[in-house]
């Protein structure tokens, strides 16, 4: 039986196209439900468009309310019965409490080489560091922002000139191979780290 997976995101949502493409072909998942703390989130339309249910809990009514927010959220996840939650480009910090819930089967994906970087604006802190070399990580979500096990990271190179802007883009082509490729094999139930180099 596939493992059901649900995304939530707060944007775009590229990711959660790179892992509902990759998941198309033979896969051990398939996605049950997108999920937006936005309703204008663009990646909402492509979920719909590539036939996967998509539904949006908007955060702002709950006045930073966020177990309300969360029981929201958790009350339209338990009708898709998700097995595992990926968090794709999400950008609500989750409490203790809903993480406890779905410890070791939650992923994060964080555009850092964690543990460097935790937190916001990675590719301008990178740049301001000096750093040769920057990318993402893939790990498991605990109540710790950015802090669970690593289950991936890919690296690039940071190169003369660079903007945050340059850097994001080229993080972001590592982040469409490395998230889906470490779901799958998450999803198959091998929990190995993908270290690309
Ligand atoms: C990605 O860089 C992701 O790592 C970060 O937010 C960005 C969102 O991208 N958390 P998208 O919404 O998946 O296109």
């Amino acid at each position: 039986m596939k493992k059901r997976v649900a995304i939530l995101i707060s944007g775009g949502g590229s990711n959660m196209v790179a892992l509902a493409r990759d998941m198309a072909g033979d896969h051990p998942a398939r996605p049950v439900l997108v999920m937006a703390n936005d309703p204008a989130a663009a990646g909402l339309a492509r979920a719909r468009d590539m036939g996967i249910d998509a539904a949006a809990v908007d955060h702002r009514p709950f006045r930073g309310d966020r177990a309300a927010f969360e029981a929201a959220l958790m009350a339209r996840l338990q009708e898709a019965a998700p097995d595992i939650l990926c968090l794709a480009g999400f950008m609500r910090v989750l409490t203790e409490g809903f993480v406890a819930r779905w410890q070791g089967r939650m992923l994060n994906i964080h555009p850092s080489l964690l543990p460097k970087y935790r937190g916001l604006d990675t590719h301008a802190r990178a740049l301001a560091a000096g750093d040769a070399e920057h990318g993402c990580t893939v790990h498991e979500v605990t109540p710790a922002l950015d802090d669970g096990p690593i289950l991936g990271q890919a690296r690039v190179p940071v190169l003369p000139g660079d903007s945050p802007a340059d850097l994001a883009a080229r993080v972001l082509v590592e982040e469409h191979r490395l998230y889906p490729a470490v779901l799958r094999r998450f999803a198959s139930g091998d929990r190995r780290p993908i270290l690309t180099p």
